[in-house]
């Protein structure tokens, strides 16, 4: 295995690929359902990777040190042969720790054959415990209760669970201690993210974000907890413990405190377009590369010459009041988040 590094000297470790643009639901943050209605455009089905090409892209991506994949949409449970593609990442590239970030409504018929698939852990998206503001949040699709039959389904076939909150102010900030107290009693780990500036289309204002300090401010009302140290370079969220029960919960602090300095991360989008960053406003084609039958030598080549040539830190960039590289940015269920 090579191991490569950017010009700002980070090396490639994780891989987030995207595996279908679609999603059921229609998060006002992410696809608001005023964009994202009946006659969008949607990428058509031979535009997107099939498993195989997933698969001879990853396998160059794990050759230059991709030691995590992330699955992600859109829904990626809305891609029929998901379960296939993650056995053969598995037994293709080696990798062990092949992950998956969902709204959890289809877990129910689907989390025990991940499993048996080889599908290591699982972040599940859950903005609130009740139904009117979920359905707010949801772009009024499902339901609290689905996501958590969802959430018990993994829990019931042994995937490991976080939980993801986007907490946007004036909406849903209310909800921070229901939801910290029902998943602290259940030792799953919730997972706060700042309402982030990505894509064109939520309407983003910083006076929507709730910060990681009002986030913790809240929380402190009711808990003791302390910071925990990052168990790796490059973890995307600030880690606490909670004094008592010992379980823990986290914020990913995009917007307050970005972490771009120790990010490993290339983001692969459904059409087989290569991101060096979330923010990006636009990827590399690889799909060309790859339809041309390269052979994975060269394609590995390709690639290691995109992450060498890397310089992305929008959020710093941003949080510094540095002029930004990116005019129109991709959506975030284009890439994944
Ligand atoms: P773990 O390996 O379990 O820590 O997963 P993860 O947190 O990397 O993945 P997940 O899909 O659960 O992402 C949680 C949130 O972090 C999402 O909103 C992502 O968009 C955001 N996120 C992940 N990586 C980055 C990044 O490199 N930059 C920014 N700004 N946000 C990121
Ligand atoms: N800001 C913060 N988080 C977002 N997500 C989607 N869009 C945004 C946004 N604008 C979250 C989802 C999911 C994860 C992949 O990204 O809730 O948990
Ligand atoms: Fe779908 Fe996830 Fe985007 Fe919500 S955040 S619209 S569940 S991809
Ligand atoms: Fe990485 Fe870009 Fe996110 Fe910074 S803003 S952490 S460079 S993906």
């Amino acid at each position: 295995m090579k191991s490569v590094a950017d010009k700002l000297n980070r090396p490639l470790r994780d891989l987030r690929i995207s595996v279908t643009d679609q999603c059921n639901f229609r998060c006002s943050y992410c696809m608001p359902k005023e964009i994202f209605g009946p006659d969008y455009a949607f990428l058509p089905k031979h535009a997107v990777l099939s498993n195989e090409e997933i698969v001879f892209a990853a396998k160059s991506f794990a050759q230059l040190g991709v030691q995590k994949i992330r699955l992600t949409g859109g829904e990626p449970l809305l891609r029929p042969d998901l379960t296939a593609l993650i056995s053969d990442l598995k037994s293709s590239t080696g990798i062990e720790d092949i992950s998956l970030t969902t709204n959890a409504s289809l877990l129910p018929r689907y989390a025990q054959k991940l499993k048996d698939a080889g599908l290591k852990r699982i972040n599940i998206s859950l903005d609130s415990l009740d139904t009117e503001r979920f359905s707010i949040m949801s772009g009024g699709r499902s339901s609290p209760e689905a996501v958590l039959r969802g959430i018990d389904a993994a829990e019931n076939a042994g995937l490991p669970t976080k939980v993801n909150m986007v907490a946007k102010l004036g909406v849903n900030d209310i909800d921070i201690l229901p939801m910290v107290s029902y998943f602290r009693e259940r030792r799953i780990t919730l997972r706060f993210i700042e309402f982030m500036d990505v894509g064109e289309t939520n309407a983003w204002k910083m006076d929507q974000v709730v910060s990681a300090k009002q986030i913790l401010e809240t929380i402190a009302q009711r808990y003791e907890f302390e910071a925990v140290d990052p168990s790796y370079r490059g973890e995307v969220a600030s880690r606490y413990r909670f004094k008592d029960t010992g379980s823990e919960f986290g914020i990913i602090t995009s917007i307050t405190n970005p972490f771009c300095g120790d990010c490993n991360r290339a983001r692969l989008s459904a059409e087989g377009k290569l991101y060096t960053c979330l923010f990006a406003s636009a990827g590399t084609d690889l799909k060309q590369h790859i339809r041309a039958g390269v052979s994975q030598e060269e394609f590995t080549r390709i690639v290691s010459k995109l992450w060498i040539g890397r310089d992305d830190q929008y959020s710093e960039d941003r949080s510094k009041g540095r002029p930004l590289k990116s005019d129109k940015k991709v959506e975030m269920s284009y890439i994944g988040g």
